[in-house]
């Protein structure tokens, strides 16, 4: 019988927890764009709802740093598992794979890096403040962090636009495939459900791109503005 570091170590185990580590972080990442999508309803609002989340610091840090962890091992486990594939994998058999493959599914380690790149980019940028020295870092009327004011700064100019949007691409395309291929692994291939995993993955896909763009085309076409 296989111990359980074996079982953490073997394929299966290793696409088990990037299944369930990718699903949470697509949980976080809708949890984000729900939260983000309040700036429709103006700036008390989202600074209300960013300064609501600060006011339980310990239940925040704890937060952060369970989106860390689950993100680290997400990312060392998928690297794993995609450097062991090659390793295993004929060359005849990748060339016929890749026929019937989608896209999304060959380029998941292409996506994953690139999505890696705009998420660093975007906490330097929007969290710590360093990309633009001139985004605002001031209080509201209400004495809370104007989240606000940086989002419409940020998307007030096309080079941030043009960023985001390509990171909205990208984390389209990935997640496109990840949530279809990490459903179809925590549920073992069940006949009855495959259909609708497999459009479960472009169906969160449109979802969170859409509403993530909305964000940044209604601040760019200055339908929302400070
Ligand atoms: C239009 C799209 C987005 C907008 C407007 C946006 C906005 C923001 C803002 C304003 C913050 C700082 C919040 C604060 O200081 O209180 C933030 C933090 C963050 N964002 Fe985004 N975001 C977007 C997309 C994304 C995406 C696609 C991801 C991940 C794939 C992401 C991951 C994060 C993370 C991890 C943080 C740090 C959270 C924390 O420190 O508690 N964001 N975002």
């Amino acid at each position: 019988m296989m111990n359980r570091g074996g079982y953490f170590q073997s394929a299966l185990g290793g696409r088990m927890v990037a299944s369930l580590t990718g699903l949470g972080l697509v949980g976080f990442v809708i949890f984000h764009m729900l939260g983000n999508l309040q700036i429709f309803e103006g700036g008390d609002a989202l600074n209300g709802y960013a300064s609501f989340l600060r006011e339980m610091p310990i239940l925040l840090w704890a937060a952060r740093l369970g989106l860390l962890a689950v993100a680290v091992f997400h990312i060392a486990t998928t690297v794993r598992l995609a450097l062991r594939n090659r390793r295993a994998r004929p060359v005849a058999y990748v060339v016929h794979q890749y026929r019937s493959a989608s896209l999304a599914s060959r380029t998941m380690a292409l996506s994953g890096g690139l999505l890696l790149f705009f998420i660093v980019f975007h906490l330097l940028h929007l969290t710590a403040g360093l990309v633009d020295p001139s985004i605002p870092n001031r209080l509201d009327a209400q004495g809370h962090l104007d989240v606000y004011g940086k989002v419409i700064h940020a998307f007030q100019n096309p080079l941030y636009v043009a960023v985001y949007f390509a990171g909205q691409l990208v984390l389209g395309l990935h997640l496109s495939h990840a949530v279809s291929g990490s459903l179809q692994t925590l549920g073992l291939e069940h006949a009855a459900l495959n259909r609708l995993f497999k459009t479960a993955g472009p169906a969160v896909a449109v979802l969170v791109v859409l509403g993530n763009l909305s964000i940044i085309l209604a601040v760019f076409l200055g339908l929302i503005h400070t």
